[in-house]
């Protein structure tokens, strides 16, 4: 499906933010583990976290799902090993997730992905299960990967080489499906969504800091079962109508239940930098995650050099945040961000290709790109490559707004992947949004 996005005047009204994806598939894995009847509130009814509840079904789970409710049902069998291969789609956390769940309860199986997936390194979770003692064959780095048994040791340490919450999350659960202690180390503090959970569920959680390498720390304990769970909504969605409504005029927007982890909310602060008039409003506490609304309004911004500690807290925003700095004063420099060429593209690639169409100046670096913003209406003359991307899709329709003839995105599908209702819901802030033939 090819999405057109036309220029646009101005943003206003009230939306309730999409349920969290990483939460989503956290929620699903660590609930499926309670063995507990539990209700999942403000669930994420979208592809990735679809393929993770299924799996976790093939595995002896009793999941149902009822649109943004989700079930879980106690059980009275152990899982079991699956009669077919597990496919999680285009799903990084659900893949690399599951993978330290599934070992950590020692089954046997196969895990595959779309050809997106199937490209994306999984040495990153694999080196560090093996040396824990869990058995995997794999393709070369990659998907399909097999796991036969597993007898994972106690007390493992781990210093992460790259600062990934994949990574961390894949080696807490095998852990803890393994009923074992761990202690792991990141280079810089990544999503915590997966230590919060385990906390929510009164598991053993410390955090210390050793060479300057933040320590996490599972003691391991059983987890106390609760009956209720509520998702918060996800940043990373609410992200795009944060730009949509900063970059066209006169608008005034108000995102409901937004997650504001500061693991994952550091756009605010780099908009915050650049300008951006953003505030916060009615903050509460949640499952143990921080949640608020967020008011925005249209702002001039300026172009930064993005701080570079914050980039594993900005990660999945890199390609909206790049349409920001289309259209900000001056140069906006984003170092230190090698991860997004192995994201559901090469989103560094694809980034730089589409801010060409939209000529747009752009330098782009093994680490990272510069991109110098312009006041002009953009006019494309040919669509824009999705590159397959749900972000990336998402960031070049926002684009759109300030478009003299619309935006045309290819292939836009894999929106479905994490922000279903993204048509719709731009569209009900005035954005317009429509199907390109
Ligand atoms: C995620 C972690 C991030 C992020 C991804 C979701 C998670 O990946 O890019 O979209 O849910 O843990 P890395 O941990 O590999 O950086």
């Amino acid at each position: 499906m090819n999405l057109i996005s036309h220029s646009t005047n101005s943003l206003s009204g009230d939306v309730i933010c999409p349920g969290d994806k990483s939460i989503s598939q956290r929620i699903l894995i660590i609930g499926s583990l309670l063995n507990c009847s539990m209700e999942v509130d403000g669930f994420l009814d979208a592809h990735d976290p679809n393929s993770t509840l299924d799996a976790l079904n093939k595995i002896g789970a009793e999941i149902r799902k009822k649109g943004q409710k989700v079930f879980l049902n106690q059980r009275n069998i152990p899982f079991k090993n699956p009669l077919s291969e597990l496919n999680f789609g285009n799903s990084g956390t659900g893949a690399r997730l599951m993978l330290g769940f599934i070992s950590g309860l020692g089954l046997k199986t196969k895990l595959v992905g779309d050809s997106s997936l199937s490209k994306r390194p999984m040495s990153r979770v694999i080196l560090p299960l093996k040396q824990m003692g869990v058995e995997i064959d794999c393709n070369k780095g990659t998907l399909p990967i097999f796991t036969t048994n597993s007898d994972i040791c106690d007390n493992f340490k781990y210093k992460m080489p790259i600062a990934s919450a994949q990574v961390k999350s894949c080696l807490l659960l095998a852990a803890l499906a393994s009923k074992n202690n761990i202690s792991i180390f990141e280079p810089k503090i990544t999503r915590d969504h997966t230590e919060r959970m385990i906390e929510f569920f009164e598991g053993n959680i410390k955090y210390g800091n050793k060479n300057s390498f933040g320590e996490i720390e599972l003691k391991f304990s059983n987890l106390v079962p609760k009956n209720y769970y509520m998702v918060p909504g996800d940043f990373s969605s609410a992200s795009f109508i944060i730009i949509a409504t900063i970059i066209s005029k006169d608008s005034e927007v108000l995102i409901k239940n937004v997650g504001l982890n500061k693991t994952r909310s550091g756009l605010l602060e780099v908009l915050s930098l650049m300008g951006a008039r953003i505030k916060i409003k009615n903050i509460q506490i949640q499952s143990n995650e921080k949640i608020g609304d967020i008011y925005v309004v249209s702002s001039n911004l300026q172009g930064i050099d993005v701080p570079e500690d914050i980039i594993p807290n900005i990660i999945d925003e890199i390609p909206i945040l790049s349409i920001a700095a289309a259209f900000s004063e001056g140069t906006t420099k984003i170092k230190n961000a090698k991860e997004l060429k192995v994201k559901e593209s090469d989103r560094l690639h694809a980034i730089s290709e589409g801010l060409n169409k939209l000529k747009i100046t752009n330098e782009i670096f093994d680490d990272g790109i510069s991109i110098t913003g312009s006041d002009n209406q953009v006019e494309p003359e040919e669509c824009i490559n999705s590159f397959d991307d749900h972000r990336i899709a998402m960031s070049f329709l926002v684009s759109g707004i300030r478009s003299k003839n619309g935006v045309c995105v290819d292939n836009c599908n894999n929106i479905e992947t994490s922000f279903p209702n993204f048509k719709d819901t731009m569209n009900t802030l005035g954005m317009k949004i429509n199907e390109k033939n």
